[in-house]
Order: structure tokens, then sequence, then C-alpha cells
């Protein structure tokens, strides 16, 4: 069991589910262009229609509210609010605003992020994460929703897997907008994205009154095959928060979580990259760091580790049977759920919530009408079961599941599925899955 004021939500993004890309004054986004171009979505689908959750918002609350949710993960879409002069959309606005009250209604929290990765093309147009503006740009995007959700909304993320953006969209470049950054510009643009996120926070708490805050980053934690091993733990926590100048770096832990959430970048930052440090200022590291409530982590996925003979860390690539998802990142190994928190609590000291955790699979409609999913309800089961252990020794204090809906998985298109509904893309229509009623159990327990 885990304590009274823990939290089972949904998550999702407005990209992902909208639909409805130019209507009411919306701008175009750095995804709306990425998913036009020929070759970057695998399946060549875009977020033109997706869920439709534009159009059927009071659906979608229908069904979180029968689904027992107490609180429901969606992201604001940046370029719906404030159009390409940087001005107020009031229309993109008011959906934020009516989906909210529609919320609140039915005793559903909002929990909204500010940034799920969809970059105004103009703003990416003058230098995106580059531009030196861009966290005032993003303080006053965040100030204008802050003060027209007042009343509705206290929770907030910031910046969701600061990682995702930078590896995939300005390394791999699989990602939008898929421009290469080298590691002058990465390092200059992570410093921005931080300063991003610390503005972002002053002007919430000015402007909301009782706040909670947070930033999303997402890790794979390292899971020692042998639990008794206090020596191959020590190492595999080590290894999670390692930083070297390597392909990964855009994608580790402590070069975000650091800053956040201990007033700087780990030691070893300054000493690797002496040659291309950006400007870094007392200053800008208090904004950083000003405090946040929670440590949200996105879990999906770990690395099984033992120590070879002589005590070195190595991977192992064996799995244990469960079932496989349709996603090749994506492996099954429960302990994330344990090992992730625990060592996040014993470097940050702060209560954490899941932001996101969930399972991509290959979901298709039976004979019966209906959507069987047991390797997703099974996965939900086993992480919930490691969630529900290291709860007893860190304050877990909440759990969202990605996705409510089967939705826009970024470039690998719409084939991917993880939510707990079912879309049928053809005709919009819903269907809920075996894993949404084992969800509502579990919630309901
Ligand atoms: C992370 C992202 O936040 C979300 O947008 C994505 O769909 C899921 N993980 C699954 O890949």
């Amino acid at each position: 069991m885990f304590d009274s004021d823990f939290v089972f939500g949904v998550s999702t993004a407005s990209y992902q589910i909208e639909g409805s890309i130019d209507k009411d004054g919306k701008c175009k986004s750095i995804w709306d262009t990425f998913a036009s171009k020929k070759g970057n979505i695998a399946d060549k689908s875009d977020g033109k229609t997706v869920c439709d959750s534009y159009v059927k918002y009071k659906d979608d609350v229908k069904i979180l509210k029968q689904l027992g949710v107490k609180s429901y993960r969606f992201s604001i879409a940046w370029t719906r609010v404030i159009n390409e002069h940087n001005e107020v959309n009031q229309k993109g606005l008011n959906y934020y605003i009516n989906l909210c009250k529609e919320l609140v209604k039915n005793n559903i929290k909002p929990l909204v992020t500010l940034y799920h990765w969809d970059m105004p093309q103009w703003l990416e147009d003058i230098g995106g994460f580059l531009n030196d503006d861009i966290s005032d740009y993003f303080a006053h995007y965040t100030d204008v929703v802050t003060k027209a959700l007042d009343g509705l909304v206290d929770n907030y993320i910031t910046i969701n897997e600061p990682q995702c953006i930078m590896q995939l969209g300005h390394r791999v470049c699989v990602h939008a907008p898929g421009v290469k950054y080298n590691d002058m510009e990465m390092l200059h643009a992570i410093h921005n994205l931080l300063k991003c996120h610390g503005k972002a926070v002053k002007v919430i708490r000015n402007n909301v009154k009782n706040s909670k805050i947070g930033i999303a980053p997402c890790s794979r934690p390292m899971v020692p095959t042998d639990r008794d091993n206090a020596l191959l733990e020590k190492k595999c926590y080590e290894k999670y928060f390692e930083l070297k100048r390597d392909y990964e770096y855009p994608n580790t832990v402590s070069i975000y979580s650091d800053p956040v959430f201990l007033g700087d970048y780990p030691k070893e930052y300054y000493e690797i990259f002496k040659d291309i440090l950006p400007k870094i200022t007392k200053e800008d590291l208090e904004l950083i760091s000003q405090p946040v409530d929670y440590i949200y982590q996105n879990f999906y996925s770990g690395n099984y580790c033992s120590l070879d003979k002589n005590n070195n860390l190595i991977k192992n690539d064996f799995y244990f049977g469960y079932p496989e998802g349709n996603i090749d990142w994506l492996q099954v190994v429960p302990e994330t759920l344990y090992y992730g928190p625990k060592y996040l609590y014993e470097r940050y000291k702060k209560p954490i919530i899941i932001s996101e955790n969930g399972f991509c699979n290959n979901d298709t409609i039976s004979l019966d009408g209906r959507v069987h999913d047991p390797e997703r309800i099974d996965y939900i089961r086993r992480y919930l079961i490691e969630l529900e252990k290291v709860s007893k020794i860190v304050p877990i204090k909440g759990y969202y599941y990605w996705s409510l809906f089967d939705n826009f998985e970024w470039n690998s298109g719409l084939k991917k599925r993880f939510g707990l509904v079912f879309v049928d893309y053809r005709n919009g229509r819903r269907i809920k899955k075996d894993s949404f009623k084992e969800y509502k159990k579990i919630i309901l327990k």
C-alpha cells in the first residue's frame, strides 16, 4: 500500500493527442515542420488529427473519470497560446481553460507540463535553445499560462525530458527540430534550457498560490542483478550519475539534475568540458536551483548489471522471460522503479513522482471487438510491485501511466501504442483495453 497522499494518474502531451494543428490561430511548432518532411516519421503519419483531443476534450475527461484517476498530466502547446508576434492567442488559451475547468469539475487534478517538445517554429528560426533570450520568451509564456489557469492549476512541470530534447533533437537528430549541435553549442543550449526552467519556477511561484513544481527528466537506471551485493549497487549508483565527454552526455542524469537540485553542475563537468564551457554565472546557478517540490522522473526501462571477476561493472543483456514490447529501447526491467527512485532520493533528497511509465505493444482489435493486452497488464503490475517496495524507504508521491491513449509516438509514428485506450485512427473510435480495467482496479484498491 502506498501513502494516503499518493496519486495515481495518466499522462499525455499536446502534439501527441490534440490534432487540430492549425485551428484557432495556432502557429506552427517544430513538430509540425519535422513531421511534414519526407522520411522523418516511420509510418508517414503526423499530428494532424491523432486522438482529436482538441475537439473531444470533454470525452477525454469522461474517460478519465471512468478510469478513476485523481490526476491528469497533459502539456500545453506554446504555439496555441502565443502567436508569432509573441502575443497572447486567447482562443488557444481558452481550450486549456475549458479543459482544466472540466477536470476540476470532475475532481481530477490537472498536472500541467509547460514544455513537452513542441517549440514554436518561429522561435526555433531565431535560434531555439541557442538564443540567449529563450528563457525570457519561456518566462513570458509561463506567465500567460499561469495567470490564465489561476485557481484551476497549482501543479506544474516546467520541461519534459531535457535529455531527449538535446540527444534526439540535436545530436542523433531523429526528433524535431533535427538541428545538429556541436559540443560547444550543446552545452550552451543545455544551460539555456536550465535557465528556462529556473525562470519558469520563479514565475509560477509568483503567480500561483500553493504551487507544486518540478522538472521531468528521464533516465534508465543500472539495476543490480544481485540485490544483496552492496558493492554492485554502489557501482550501479555511480554509473547512473556518471558524466563523461562521450556521444551520450546530453542523455545523462547529472548534467541537468545536479544544477537543479544541488545548485551546480557536477565537478567533472568543469574538467571534461574546460575548453568549451558556456558562460555560467552565480546568478544563473541560483536561478536554476531555486527550490522545487518534487523530483519527477520518466522511467520505462533499465539495464541489468553485474560485476566481473575484477569487480568491474558489466551490463547484462539477459532478460527474464517477461513480455517484450515492440519498441527497441523498452526492455522490461521492473526493478527500474525500485532502483531509479532510490538512487535519485539518495542524491537529491526530495519526494519522487513517476511522471511516466508505460508499455508499448502491437495492440489489435480482437474478433470480440475488444483489445486484449495481457503484456501491458503484466508490465504495470510488475513495475508497481517494485515501486511499492521502494516506497517503504523513499517518499513516493505518485505514478502516472503513459499514456491514456495510443497516440503519435514521435518519429515512430502511430504504430507504437502505449495507451490504456486504443485509438482506431481510421474513424477516431476509442476502445478501452483490458489494461484500462486493470489499472482502474489497481487505483480503486
Ligand atoms: C517519453 C515522452 O515524454 C513521451 O512523449 C513519449 O511518448 C514516451 N516517453 C514514450 O516513448
